[in-house]
Formats: structure tokens, C-alpha cells, sequence
């Protein structure tokens, strides 16, 4: 694809990967990816924001081939799919420097073998003329490196974000025109990457809000032309209050765990709660971390296996902690064949959430109608605590 252009002397760049499904051999992408570089052409020098993933810079190298100067090459973040075409880009334009906060230098050495001297350091607020058009660089930490900056274009009202508020979306939509497609691909992307660090975003956010923003053009994903769009949904995914929502992630063997795990989804449902029930064997992970956003109540379902949980809801338990999503509540229901450990080993895993333990509900062999009732009263306390504290 060729350049294509947002304003006057500003350009998109970059290239459109239809065809990856996995990000940092972790993160599923069903909907691929973009990698997304901006021109910026002021009346008296040029700028690049951001390159591309190292496997698509033939792409960018072939849009360059028109353009004959770079003054500046300004680095967002120092992950490979935004920094990896940094060397090349700084062979062929020999004067360019490359733009970074000071963290943001120091990793671009370490990762990229960049030379320190090819690279000014940028501190918060500070601008850079390019003749008719300035830069306004604005540090934004954490989203989700310690080194991340956003760029303002004033002249033009255009917020450049890099990872932050973007969507992993491959499309030849420059700008979002499928706002239900992009919010669940920002809220996947969001929740993967972003949601640990909601308290620094939410910072991050009263940072960029009270200047005039026509355009948010993120690195990944189509550019937002009604800014609103993305900025009310971030404002709902890192506030701390969680929905009237239970997520319920689970693995069964022989079926007496899912038996549990299936009454226990019809009782809450009964009592108005939103369920989103996953069994791992078969689940996008990503579509289970998406649900954590906004959810109130874990409840894992782990079957005993050796003593321990089923590894597979021990790789879950693991993840859910690692994401630190704002649930309040959790516990534990399982079938176990003899003896178990489960719940000691199970909360083990999850030391960063910050939860109330609800009752577990463990049971051996098949679940009986003791077991249901104890399910019944879970869903009691799941129904009148969410209640309690107002989640809706
Ligand atoms: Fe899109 Fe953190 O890299």
C-alpha cells in the first residue's frame, strides 16, 4: 500500500500485516495488525513518527523512496513493531536524529544497537519546530513500556499515540468506519496489554484531555475521526468500578466440574447476573481477558489433578493475575478424585488480585444435591455483594 494522505504535509505510512496471529508468541490476533507510521511535512523540516515491524520494512523503505529528506525520526516506544526499521531508516537518511524520552533512548540502545549520538532526548512538554508545524512531545509511561511518549501536532489537531488507545486491526479503512468491530479489537488489545497499568493511563488520559484533538492516529489500527469514541471507552475500561458481571474460566476432565460450572451459570443468571462461562480446552484467551475488564467476579473452575489444579487453569489463574483486571471477588469450584489442594494452590497464583475469597464449592467425585445447594448459595453471595456495592 501506498502513503496516504490524513492533511496537508501530513501523511500515513506503514503497512498492514492481514496475516499474523500471534503477538510477542503470546498474544492471539484474530484480526491481524497494523503497523502504522506517520509523515509529518513542516515548511522547513520532515519528520517521521514511528517505523514498522522489522519483517514489513521493505514496505515503508519502498514508501520512503519519494521522500527525499528525514530530518527526525520521533520513537514512541522501543518495541520492535514500532522501532525494528529505526536502523534502516537512519542509514538512509544520514542526519536524521532519532527523538526519545530519556528512558526511551536508553532502551533503543539496549534492544536496537541504535547509536546514543543519533538520538536527542525529548522531556515532557517539550516542542519541536518543523517551520509551519510543531511537535508537542508528551510523556505518557507505561502504555505499557516505561518509555512511552505521544506526539501532538497542534497545527492540525492530531494526536499520535503509538500502542496507546490503538487496535490491532488489519483493514484498508483509513480511518475507523466499523466502530463495533474496533472497539472490540481496542478492548482485546486493551485488555491484553494495557489494563495492568490502568491507574498510570488513567493519569495519562487527564494529560492529553483538554487539548482540541480532531484525529488520534495510533500505531496499530485505523485513525479515530470522532475521538470521543475511543476516549469514552478507555474512561470505562480504567475506572476501578467493575460491572455486574461473573467471569467464569474452567476446565473439566470428566464432566463433573462443568456440571457444577453449568448450574452455578443458570443460578447467577437467574438472579440477573451476566455470565461469561470459557471452557479452556477450547477458548480464545484473549476473548476471556476481554471479559475481565469489566467484570466484577472470578469464579475458576479447576478440577484436582495430583493434589493441584488442572495445569491449564493454572496457566489462566496465572494469566488473570499477570493482567491485574479490577475484580473484587473470587473463588473456587472443582471436582477432585481423592484428596485436593487446590484452593490454597490455586489463590497461590493470583497474590496481585485484589479480591474478597468467596466460599470455594469442591466436590468428590460427581457434584450431589448438597454440592447444589452450595452452588445456590454462591450465587447468593455473588448476586448480594455485586448489589451491595452498586455494580450494575
Ligand atoms: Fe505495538 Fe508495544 O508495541
Amino acid at each position: 500500500m501506498k502513503a496516504r494522505k490524513i492533511r496537508d504535509g501530513v501523511y500515513w505510512m506503514g503497512a498492514v500485516d492481514w496475516d499474523r496471529r500471534l503477538f510477542d508468541s503470546l498474544i492471539p490476533l484474530p484480526d491481524g495488525t497494523s503497523y502504522n507510521a506517520y509523515l509529518v511535512q513542516g515548511s522547513e523540516e520532515t519528520a517521521l513518527l514511528d517505523t514498522v515491524d522489522p519483517a514489513m520494512s521493505d514496505i515503508l523503505m519502498s514508501q520512503l523512496e519519494s521522500v527525499p529528506q528525514i530530518d527526525y525520526l520521533v520513537a514512541h516506544h522501543a518495541e520492535q513493531d514500532h522501532s525494528g526499521t529505526i536502523p534502516l531508516v537512519i542509514e538512509k537518511y544520514a542526519n536524521a536524529k532519532v527523538i526519545a524520552t530519556p528512558k526511551g533512548k536508553e532502551m533503543l540502545v539496549d534492544h536496537l544497537r541504535i547509536p546514543a549520538e543519533r538520538i536527542i532526548t525529548v522531556d515532557d512538554g517539550e516542542t519541536l519546530s518543523l517551520g509551519d508545524k510543531a511537535l508537542e512531545f508528551i510523556h505518557t509511561p507505561w502504555v505499557h513500556w516505561p518509555e512511552t511518549m505521544t506526539t501532538y501536532l497542534r497545527e492540525d489537531n492530531i494526536l499520535f499515540t503509538c500502542d496507546f488507545l490503538g487496535s490491532h486491526v488489519a483493514t484498508t479503512d483509513l480511518y475507523v468506519r466499523d466502530e463495533a468491530r474496533v472497539y472490540e479489537a481496542a478492548k482485546r488489545y486493551y485488555a491484553e496489554i494495557m489494563m495492568p497499568f490502568r491507574k498510570i493511563i488513567r493519569k495519562n488520559m487527564e494529560k492529553i484531555e483538554g487539548r482540541e484533538i480532531d484525529l488520534i492516529a495510533p500505531s496499530h489500527g485505523p485513525i479515530y475521526d470522532r475521538p470521543s469514541f475511543i476516549l469514552d471507552a478507555y474512561r470505562g475500561w480504567v475506572s476501578e468500578k467493575p460491572k455486574n458481571a461473573v467471569v467464569i474460566p474452567y476446565i473439566s476432565m470428566h464432566g463433573s466440574t462443568r456440571e457444577m460450572v453449568e448450574y452455578l451459570v443458570g443460578a447467577l443468571a437467574e438472579r440477573g447476573v451476566t455470565v461469561y462461562q470459557f471452557d479452556l480446552a477450547v477458548t480464545d484467551i484473549g476473548k476471556l481477558a476481554i471479559t475481565l475488564v469489566d467484570a466484577a467476579t472470578i469464579v475458576i473452575g479447576a478440577p484436582t489433578v495430583n493434589v493441584g489444579p488442572h495445569p491449564v487453569v493454572a496457566y489462566a489463574a496465572y494469566l488473570a493475575n499477570a493482567l491485574r483486571p479490577k475484580l473484587k471477588f473470587a473463588t473456587i469450584i472443582g471436582s477432585y478424585g481423592w484428596n485436593t489442594k487446590v484452593v490454597e494452590r490455586v489463590a497461590g497464583l493470583i497474590p496481585d488480585l485484589k479480591v474478597e475469597i468467596l466460599d470455594p464449592v469442591l466436590c468428590k467425585g460427581g457434584p450431589r444435591e448438597a454440592d447444589f445447594e452450595a452452588l445456590d448459595d454462591l450465587a447468593d453471595s455473588i448476586a448480594e455483594k455485586h448489589q451491595e456495592h452498586g455494580f450494575s
